[in-house]
């Protein structure tokens, strides 16, 4: 009969350690499992929440930036824009003069863009305006 008590002990002893949470603060886990994939849920209200839990990430960039004023920036919004945004252009690193020239002219040979030359020398002088190491501001 003893050993079936040491046999309880074992079972509550793993039990004890399954609740453990790995993560410091954290207070609850998300489930993301075969059956909950592709779903468009609500999340649950949390009713727990403490004042030091650890429940979310920071908020995302899902904006995208004004570009800078400038003569060509509508050339840029109505002949780039065509196929991609414009956080294109602002999450590059600040781009050599060169690099703006060869990616404008990379758009339109290698992509198909469909631009006129006039506008494509404004877009590009436009680009070297404000988005080069020397010139780019934000
Ligand atoms: C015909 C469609 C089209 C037009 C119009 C277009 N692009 Fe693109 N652009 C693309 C494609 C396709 C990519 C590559 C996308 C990828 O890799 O996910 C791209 C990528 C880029 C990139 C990221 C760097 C790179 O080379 O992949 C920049 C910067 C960029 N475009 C700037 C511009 C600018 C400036 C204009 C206007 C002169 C422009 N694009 C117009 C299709 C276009």
């Amino acid at each position: 009969m003893k050993r079936y008590y040491w046999m309880l002990l074992v079972l509550l002893g793993v039990w004890v350690v399954a609740q453990d949470s790995s993560l410091p603060g954290l207070k609850e886990e998300g489930n993301y499992t075969q059956g909950t994939l592709g779903q468009v849920l609500q999340p649950l209200p949390v009713t727990n929440a403490q004042p030091d839990g650890v429940y979310s990430v920071g908020a995302w960039p899902q904006y995208t930036p004004e570009l800078a004023d400038g003569p060509g920036k509508e050339l840029v919004q109505s002949y780039c824009q065509v196929c991609h945004s414009s956080t294109y252009i602002t999450m590059q690193p600040p781009l050599p003069a060169a690099t703006w020239d060869a990616e404008v002219q990379k758009m339109i040979k290698t992509f198909g863009a469909q631009i006129p030359d006039d506008a494509a020398q404004q877009i590009t002088a436009y680009l070297q305006a404000h988005y080069t190491p020397e010139t780019r501001k934000q």
